[in-house]
């Protein structure tokens, strides 16, 4: 009697699912993280709680309304561990708590329970390469050559003239080697000297670092961003890399990383991180940088296990408005038949609006690539600030710089202020974020560009993304729909249709500074001229009905419509 219960339960379960799948196909693209809208924040910069000059996690918590009116779904947080700060929370002294500038674990719980209330999901940043100096386990591993944690790290006697193992930089300067004068070994560093490399060859070292990720999963996170995943393996043989001609911004010699960056080995991490993850239904983001879109390719996995979201920088090093140059870049994501993933800032490079800003259409601008990341097949990544027209603040005096790199690379080198200034909430001062002075001041542009003012102007750079971050959330074709380049030998005007199941959306983008027709043969495509029906625009306008459709766009204009067959 109990199996025929069982098997009638199961019989209905199927024709459920059948159902269901009926009504609305489970197709890869109804995964969370690919309907969702994700935003990086700097949380030293988002809003400041207790008004000590420095963001904080209740002030996350008292934003996530305005995160969701905005049409975010997740908030990857940059690091909040504990840390001495010397990279800014990229040196983690405790990967299981919340520093205490941010708050508390109580505070974290609150930040995820009103995440959850408000439909915005929590990423955390996982800084797998190395920790810091300042680590319980690099402070054992340091007191002596046979501590359990001495190989926990990357520890190697220095050549037989006292110079370090061999000839690899720390990408902050310098060498990549620190010798530590209580046991006489160097210490193996890519980043600054108080961020040691962990020895990944230690199955310890997986083992706990796996942990702290099952730490924050049953706390709440919805996954991860791994910060730089292409340097956790080194060769064991210790090679010197290959030296290039030329010298870096710090004065050191240029050289071929082949020893010390893209190990296959990181795959199998990538795999072991993604096992973890998916006991949890939970999405891995990589800081992923290639050379090329093969090179991203291979992060997804082999056999799709390894990062979901590989993030994809080939796009941002297009620093320049151009439709063959995006074109191009797009035709290359879609070349790989995977789910790809676009950024245009983060927090270290110059944000967008100074990268692609002309010095005059810089709000049209901001629109432009607004219409152009938000309707792309794929899952975007916003940075804070990007739906105001935030601008760069770079340090112009050496002795105001805060991020290290500024400092020693100067004036080659200015470093990373200029793209984490405060989050500009106000035209009051310090634009709003804090009554204290902040740790970086806000650009003068925070008087006109900040959400108060922005909200009540309905042609605002953020009214403008809240209209396309709505149209994106409701609209199936720019979830689900296959990307489809249109007019490709057009070098001023980047057009493309967003196809699903007979109806499509129309994106059409003036990247030039001049005014542009453009003539858009949907009958080609299948579809209909008498259907179109103007979405999100600016800028521009088309006259319906007769095909081709002819679309008119005022200098860096925005025109979306919908039609179909
Ligand atoms: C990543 C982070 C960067 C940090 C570095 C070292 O590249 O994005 O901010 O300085 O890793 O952790």
């Amino acid at each position: 009697m109990l199996r025929c219960t069982r098997i009638l339960t199961v019989v209905l379960l199927i024709a459920g699912a059948t159902f269901m799948s009926a009504q609305k196909p489970v197709g890869p693209g109804h995964e969370w993280w690919k309907r969702a809208v994700f935003y990086e924040l700097y949380p030293r910069s988002f809003a400041d709680s207790n008004n000590d000059g420095i963001g904080d996690l209740n002030g996350i918590t008292s934003k996530m309304g305005y995160l969701r009116d905005l049409g975010v779904d997740a908030i990857w947080i940059s690091p909040c561990f504990p840390s001495p700060q010397v990279d800014f929370g990229y040196d983690v002294s405790d990967y299981e708590n919340i520093d205490p500038m941010y708050g508390t674990l109580k505070d974290f719980d609150a930040m995820a329970a009103e995440g959850k209330k408000q439909g915005v999901r929590i990423i955390f940043d996982f800084v797998v390469n190395h920790s810091s100096d300042k680590h319980p386990w690099f402070v054992e591993s340091s007191a002596s050559k046979t501590n359990p944690k001495r190989d926990w790290y990357i520890w190697r006697d220095g050549k037989a003239d006292g110079g370090p193992p061999n000839n690899w930089i720390s990408t902050f300067g310098g060498s990549a080697w620190k010798l530590d004068p209580r046991t006489g070994q160097f210490y193996y560093h890519y980043f600054y000297a108080e961020q040691p490399d962990l020895n990944w060859r230690n199955p310890e070292v997986q083992k706990a670092m796996y942990d702290a990720t099952r730490f924050w999963y049953k706390r709440g996170v919805s996954g991860f961003r791994l910060d730089a995943v292409d340097t956790l393996f080194e060769v064991a043989n210790l090679q010197d890399n290959p030296v290039l001609p030329g010298t870096n911004h710090f004065g050191d010699p240029e050289t071929d990383e082949k020893y010390n960056k893209k190990l296959p080995e990181v795959h199998d991490v990538m795999r072991g991180l993604r096992k973890v993850a998916d006991e949890h239904g939970a999405v891995l983001i990589g800081e992923t940088w290639t050379d090329n879109i093969a090179e991203l390719k291979e992060y997804y996995g082999e056999k799709n296990d390894e990062i979901q979201m590989p993030m994809n920088f080939l796009f941002t090093e297009v620093n320049k408005i151009s439709a063959p140059e995006f074109r191009s870049q797009i035709a290359a994501a879609e070349s790989t038949g995977q789910w790809p993933v676009w950024v245009i800032s983060n927090h270290d490079i110059v944000r967008s609006y100074n990268r692609y800003g002309d010095g005059q259409h810089n709000d049209a601008i901001a629109k432009l690539l607004a219409g152009l990341y938000l309707t792309l097949r794929g899952t975007p990544i916003m940075y804070y600030g990007e739906e105001l027209g935030m601008e760069n603040n770079t340090p112009t005096r050496k002795e105001d710089v805060q991020d290290p790199i500024g400092r020693r690379g100067w004036p080659e080198e200015k470093g990373r202020d200029g793209e984490r200034t405060p989050m500009q909430w106000s035209d009051a001062p310090n634009a709003g974020f804090s009554t204290a002075k902040p740790w970086l001041p806000v650009p003068n542009s925070y008087k006109t560009h900040n959400v108060a003012t922005e909200s009540k102007d309905p042609e605002s750079i953020l009214n403008f993304y809240k209209r396309v971050l709505a149209l994106r959330h409701k609209n199936e074709a720019l979830i689900e729909g296959s990307y489809v380049a249109l007019n490709e030998a057009d070098a001023n005007v980047l057009a493309y249709l967003r196809k699903y199941e007979g109806k499509a959306v129309l994106v059409v983008l003036n990247m030039s500074g001049a005014a542009q027709e453009s003539n858009i043969d949907l009958a080609a495509q299948g579809l209909s001229n008498e259907k179109v029906r103007d979405l999100v625009n600016t800028a521009s306008k088309a006259e319906k009905g007769k095909a081709p459709l002819k679309v008119s766009l005022e200098p860096f204009g925005v025109y979306m419509a919908e039609t179909s067959q």
